[in-house]
């Protein structure tokens, strides 16, 4: 029978093979070539790495000519000749020095690889591994996705450059989220979606499904959501995204727990929307830095923090509604910071299945010109994609809308002089967001009446009671205290539902 600290050795065994993962040659090569000026006369590391078997060493030693290499270091950690039962704790590890081709074949030999032995273990937190990580420039490897935020929070810490493997689900840790949000780290240039094939210790245990041995017996397993992690620029993550899509409010319903708009799709983003948006997690795939601008995470508490309400049991509904459209529920909350859309759509103009949006965009800018000719600052920013499709058919007369727009312009009560382009076309009031009545003025009234409401004649202290314009602000009345009546709460929202 295995004693106790057998079995604790075979829990270890098992939790620490969850981390041997092995990465292959194509993945890494396809990733690295992206970065060629990057690597020019750096000194790169790859720790959590087993030089003896590691397509990391293989690839960067075989190309350090080609990549114009300083030096090449690696270390390899002590779990790796573990058998179930014996964990070589004691075994002091390794690491590999490479600093080029000295006989000039071009092949890193054995002979110009320099094998040296830690004192400890190897961990990526011990003191000899920093020490060498400060000598480092760029970092590159596949960590152990256990220690994913500590190995990441340490590359940060020391300031390092880095192209490591792992997994989508890394980006929603707090500390990795805030990493990508303030775009100090990135996904990588060569995998955006599908999964990846990973080389697995001979004793791992395989589930049928995703994994497969090869004809010389090597195990491999299929991972989803892998990702490259990095802090390296590479052109193609500044190109933009190509929308096509307009808002309407059937398509993009709003959450019920958050003033954002639900978009199922990236792709489907809509290009004149100005508010928030939740996407798809994978939207990250698709992220330009200088076009869109990450707000926050809507999944586990992180929605909190820019004011996800938590949901309610109403909430159950609307999410069983909107999820019938495959609605993500806010993954990650984005808007678009580029939002001057003549200037995206003179930029985009060339791309294949713009010219139609861009034949739609004149018609929508003719339009704006025919009907409200006098330019104003005020018209930026507001959706007129969605105002030109409800009211581009209707006969409308520009100088009686100017007339309209000046007028409310100067009203002091119109405390949304944006929403004056919206209220003249659809007459709907709460555009305007009409100035409230202050305190000073509600008391004034309140003392007028002395504390009686003026529908139902009752008395009421004044904080059970709202305020009122005698004259209706459509009808010419004023925010002002002699406009001001004091109605009970019950008596304003009858009056105002009216
Ligand atoms: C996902 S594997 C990747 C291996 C290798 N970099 C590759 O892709 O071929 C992660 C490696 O990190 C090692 N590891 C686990 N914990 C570690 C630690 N605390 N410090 C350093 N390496 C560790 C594991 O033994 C494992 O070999």
């Amino acid at each position: 029978m295995a004693t106790k600290a057998q079995n604790k050795n075979l829990h270890q065994a098992k939790n620490s093979k969850k981390d041997e993962f092995y990465t292959q040659l194509p993945d890494i090569e396809r990733e690295l070539k992206n970065y060629k000026d990057h690597f020019k006369d750096k000194i790169v590391y790859c720790n959590c790495d087993d030089p003896r078997v590691s397509n990391f060493f293989h690839y960067l030693s075989y190309n350090f000519e080609n990549f114009g290499l300083k030096k090449l270091l690696a270390t390899c950690y002590k779990n790796q000749e573990m058998d179930l039962f014996t964990l070589h704790n004691s075994e002091q590890t390794i690491y590999l020095e490479y600093d080029g081709d000295k006989n000039g074949n071009n092949v890193p030999d054995p002979e110009e690889i320099g094998i040296k032995h830690l004192k400890g273990d190897g961990d990526f937190r011990s003191k000899e591994s920093i020490e060498l990580l400060k000598q480092a420039d760029i970092v590159v490897t596949n960590p152990p996705f256990s220690l994913f935020r500590d190995y990441v929070n340490q590359l940060i810490e020391y300031e390092k450059q880095f192209i490591i493997i792992g997994n989508l689900n890394a980006l929603t840790y707090k500390e990795i989220f805030k990493l990508i949000k303030k775009n100090k780290v990135w996904l990588g240039a060569s995998i955006h979606s599908g999964d990846r094939e990973f080389g697995v210790p001979e004793d791992y245990p395989l589930t049928a499904a995703n994994s497969r041995i090869d004809k010389k017996g090597n195990k491999y397993i299929r991972v989803k959501g892998v990702r490259w992690y990095t802090n390296l620029d590479y052109k193609e993550r500044h190109e933009d995204l190509i929308l096509y899509k307009i808002y309407n409010p059937e398509e993009y319903p709003k959450y019920e727990n958050f003033d954002a708009i639900n978009v199922n799709k990236t792709k489907d983003i809509p290009l004149d929307y100005k508010g928030y948006m939740g996407v798809p997690i994978t939207f990250i795939d698709k992220y330009n830095p200088e076009q869109f601008e990450i707000i926050g995470l809507g999944i586990s508490n992180s929605g909190k923090e820019i004011g996800v309400e938590p949901y309610k049991v109403e909430h159950k509904k609307y999410r069983k509604e909107v999820q019938k459209r495959g609605a993500v529920d806010g993954d990650l909350y984005i808007w678009i910071s580029n939002d001057d859309i003549e200037q995206y759509m003179a930029k985009n103009q060339h791309e294949p299945n713009a010219n139609e949006l861009w034949l739609y965009f004149q018609g929508v800018i003719n339009w704006v010109k025919i009907v409200f000719p006098n330019y104003r600052k005020e018209m930026k920013g507001i959706a007129w994609g969605f105002l030109y499709n409800e009211f581009k058919d209707q006969k409308l007369d520009s100088k009686k809308l100017e007339k309209e727009i000046a007028e409310l312009m100067q009203d002091e009560d119109v405390s949304n002089k944006k929403g004056i382009y919206l209220y003249v076309l659809t007459g709907k009031e709460k555009h305007l967001n009409i100035r409230a009545f202050s305190d000073n003025q509600k008391r004034e009234a309140y003392e007028r009446q002395k504390g009686i409401c003026i529908e139902c004649k009752e008395h009421f202290e004044i904080n059970e009671m709202e305020a009122d314009h005698i004259t209706p602000w459509h009808d010419g009345g004023k925010t002002s205290a002699e406009n001001c009546q004091m109605l009970c709460r019950d008596d304003n929202r009858r009056k105002s539902g009216k």
